[in-house]
């Protein structure tokens, strides 16, 4: 049989690419669909949150979250909210994140990111979803519009490796694991995970959260309306578990900042309106 010349693999390439396909891991193929669960799981990544063994969940809840077999988005809620609400500190629920099967976006990622800053810090600011570089690293915004995000932090005085929690800060996603490609992520995805967030939230107990970009900010705030018309006003999040709503500034995020410099003097008062904030008692 004839090779393939330049322009079929050109072609194949570029599927390839669009089918999220985008690191070669070695040179000979492996099927991963036929390994065992077990050697498929994810490596354990660098975290903030102590590593401590989560506490035993209710048989019934434990059983539903070791379950491998794939579940649909309905019985998927089901388990997450189930498990997200059984989850008594943030290291207990980074564990039943790293044990739920309920995500399909845990099969093809390599780390679940969980957050990274101090976990008391007033200021928890959540993103989309993990990039490649914080992919590999298993932690938030590490990449190039992760370091954006530093310097916006730093315009304000906080910094996410503080150890005076006052000045420092708390950062994650909506999603713990990276959509294949840097596709956006869809409303399954963000419906399953979304229970994890809330018990995040409940569980950090943050004074303020900084909502970046419009995934994290349409998904929080149960709305369509888009980040140009969110971004700037301040919400009252009602978060289930939190007896008091949780003041949220929806922000633009950091790589749409870098895609468009012209809108960071808005992004600027935003921050100052956050400061301003913080610094009430
Ligand atoms: N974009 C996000 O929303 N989150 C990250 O962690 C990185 C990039």
């Amino acid at each position: 049989m004839s090779q393939p010349g330049p322009q079929p693999l050109a072609a194949l390439l570029r599927w390839y690419e669009a089918m999220g396909v985008d690191e070669i891991h070695g040179d000979v193929p492996v099927d991963f669909t036929s390994l065992p669960a077990s050697a498929k799981r994810a490596k354990p990544a660098a975290s903030p949150v102590a590593a401590a063994p989560a506490p035993d969940a209710p048989p019934a809840v434990a059983s539903l979250a070791r379950n491998d077999a794939p579940l649909g988005t309905a019985d998927a809620s089901k388990s997450a909210i189930a498990v997200a609400s059984a989850a008594p500190t943030l290291e207990a629920l980074k564990q039943a994140l790293a044990d739920f099967e309920g995500c399909s976006l845990k099969a093809t990622a390599t780390n679940l990111v969980f957050s990274d800053g101090h976990p008391q810090a007033p200021i928890m600011v959540i993103g989309e979803a993990p990039g490649v570089d914080e992919d590999r690293q298993g932690l938030p915004f590490v990449g190039v519009s992760g370091r954006l995000l530093d310097r916006m932090l730093a315009a304000i005085g906080l910094d996410r490796h503080a150890e005076d929690p006052a000045k420092a800060a708390y950062i994650t996603n909506i999603l713990p694991w990276r959509p294949p490609g840097n596709r956006q992520p869809n409303a399954g995805e963000i419906a399953v995970c979304l229970p994890f967030m809330h018990r995040h939230i409940a569980l950090k107990r943050p004074k303020l959260l900084i909502l970046a970009g419009g995934v994290s900010a349409k998904t929080l705030l149960d709305t369509s309306q888009g980040i140009t018309r969110l971004r700037g006003r301040w919400v009252d999040l009602t978060v289930p578990g939190l007896d008091a709503p949780v003041p949220a500034m929806p922000l633009y995020h950091p790589a749409y900042l870098l895609r468009q410099p012209a809108q960071k003097r808005q992004a600027w008062r935003d921050l100052l309106a956050v400061q301003e904030r913080l610094e009430t008692p």
